[in-house]
């Protein structure tokens, strides 16, 4: 997985765009992209679009948070499918197993579930959340992260520069506690839809901290996160190099000045397995 596209559940015309787009995944949102007064209508459109639709791509429906008075309608439209168009459902502003454990309560039997982590209080719990049977994902939502840390911003999703970097330690977090229960993580989006220096940035941030794929926004953000997140082929023939002469080796080896042991090894096979994945 790379990029995950997030369109509004009320805009139909993105939604047709998005399944001709080259993201892996697609996360029609009912949550915060769609106000109050579309939801209902946003609602009705995704029963007959979900009915409808055929796409080798993963579908995902963001629903609102449990506590809102828009869940019960959300779930009702999940529970109504037959067979079930859905890969999974993206549960947001999760804080606690418990959370999981009602929304798997309510959703269809065996759902995958893909939590947003994306306060001080869920960032805490990360490791228990992760733990669910049903939870195959945690994705980082920085936006809703800063607000619930009190970090200032100007532009939502990223730090002021006294503190550029400052989200590297959440996002570790996610990563941590979702590849400890072998789950998957992500990245939330990068907000300016603009700045591809600064998306290509923020990517290469997230691959680096271990992170599997990010949440775009905009079409034109999905190549750059598809590079990003995929390994080069210098970095494929560079593992190829690790593994052949760590085979060759009684042990630990010189290759060109890199100490080659074990868990060099172990690094490079799991780059292997994402190109794999990726080809799937
Ligand atoms: N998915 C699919 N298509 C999208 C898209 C998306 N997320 N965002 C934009 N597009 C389409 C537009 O419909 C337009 O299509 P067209 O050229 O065929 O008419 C094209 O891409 C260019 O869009 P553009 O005019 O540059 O964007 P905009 O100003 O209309 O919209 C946003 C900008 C940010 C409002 C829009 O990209 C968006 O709603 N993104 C998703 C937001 C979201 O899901 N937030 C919650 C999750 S964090
Ligand atoms: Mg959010």
């Amino acid at each position: 997985m790379r990029s995950l596209l997030c369109v509004p559940a009320s805009q139909p015309k993105m939604v047709e765009k998005a399944l001709t787009l080259d993201c892996d995944q697609i996360i029609l949102d009912l949550e915060d992209s769609v106000t109050p007064a579309d939801k209902v209508a946003a609602r009705a459109y995704l029963k007959d679009f979900l009915s409808k639709v055929e796409s080798k791509k993963k579908i995902s429906l963001r629903v609102n948070e449990l506590s809102s008075t828009f869940a019960k309608a959300d779930i009702d439209l999940i529970c109504g499918f037959n067979p079930q168009p859905l890969s999974s459902v993206i549960l947001p502003k999760i804080h606690s197993l418990e959370d999981v454990k009602s929304w798997a309560a309510k959703l269809p039997a065996n759902m995958q579930l893909e939590v947003q982590i994306e306060s001080a209080m869920g960032l805490i719990n990360a490791p228990q959340i992760a733990s669910h049977p049903q939870v195959i994902s945690l994705a980082f939502g920085p936006a809703d992260f800063m607000a619930s840390a009190g970090m200032p911003s100007s532009n939502p999703g990223t730090p002021w520069a006294e503190a550029a970097n400052a989200l590297q330690w959440p996002l570790m977090q996610v990563v941590i506690a979702a590849h400890a229960h072998a789950k998957t993580a992500y990245d939330g989006p990068y907000f300016q839809i603009t700045d591809d220096a600064g998306l290509s940035s923020s990517a290469r941030t997230a691959r680096a901290l271990g992170v599997d794929g990010k949440w775009v926004i905009h079409p034109n953000q999905i190549a750059l996160v598809n590079e990003a997140f995929t390994p080069s082929p210098a970095e494929i023939a560079h593992a190829k190099e690790i593994i052949d002469a760590f085979k060759a080796s009684s042990g630990a080896t010189n290759l060109d000045g890199l100490m080659i042991d074990e868990a060099s090894k172990k690094v490079a096979e799991r780059l292997l397995e994402r190109v794999a994945q990726i080809h799937n």
